[in-house]
């Protein structure tokens, strides 16, 4: 993988596949601890979703037992380990059609698909997060919203250092910029951030955005 400065080292598609056909196994077998450390705030960011529902980079789809019932969940992503896993998890959701294997910087979804799409901790493992949120409000309906759940750097010192620390080590074994700040690049991609919150020393930042 390629190394520049601490928050802006980039991988491939290769790269994150690779990284996750290791990594599905250990994400499966935490599952539970995951969604202990990860539930509330899971349901904190996703809990107003409504309609027909994107989630990107949708992982073990771990998400979709944090949205209301009534929505028609679809979820993406581009390791098909992590979709296998997925749909072992979820017996009613078929894969190939409601868990597909898709590039999250290129949706092949038609513009205004979506009432809301929504991403959990997985802005800092695309090689293009600007393009991943770019196709995230093109996808998204013009009166939609963008959900976004994501990890950055801690507002709390000795983690922070902590994180500094680690964040080769970190990046070189999860594809993961997690120093990287959240809302400084949804801000500045094609989406209007209209509430967030932080949870967790900083580490977590919630947010509801909006396409412009
Ligand atoms: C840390 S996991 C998070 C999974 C899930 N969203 C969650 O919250 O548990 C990051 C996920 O991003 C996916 N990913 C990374 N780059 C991607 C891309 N360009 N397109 C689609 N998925 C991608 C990985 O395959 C992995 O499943």
């Amino acid at each position: 993988m390629a190394r520049d400065s601490a928050d802006s080292r980039s991988s491939t598609l290769a790269d994150v596949r690779s990284v996750y056909a290791d990594q599905a196994a250990t994400f499966d077998r935490f599952a539970a601890l995951n969604r202990l450390l990860s539930g509330r705030y899971r349901r904190r960011a996703f809990d107003t979703a409504d309609g027909e529902v994107l989630d990107v980079a949708c992982g073990l789809a771990t998400n979709r037992a944090y949205l209301p019932e009534s929505v028609a969940y679809t979820g993406i992503d581009a390791s098909p380990a992590m979709l296998d896993r997925a749909a072992d998890r979820h017996d009613d959701l078929v894969l190939g059609e409601d868990l597909r294997e898709m590039d999250a910087q290129d949706l092949d979804f038609p513009d205004d698909s979506f009432d809301t799409v929504i991403s959990s901790l997985s802005t800092c493992t695309f090689p293009d997060p600007d393009a991943a949120l770019a196709e995230m409000a093109r996808v998204c309906k013009p009166e939609g919203r963008v959900l976004l759940l994501e990890h950055g750097r801690s507002s709390v010192g000795p983690i922070a250092k902590f994180q500094d620390w680690r964040a080769d080590a970190h990046f070189e074994k999860h594809a993961c910029r997690w120093t990287q700040e959240p809302l400084a690049i949804v801000r500045r991609s094609p989406l209007t951030v209209r509430n967030h919150w932080t949870a967790l020393f900083g580490i977590l930042t919630g947010m509801e955005a909006v396409p412009e």
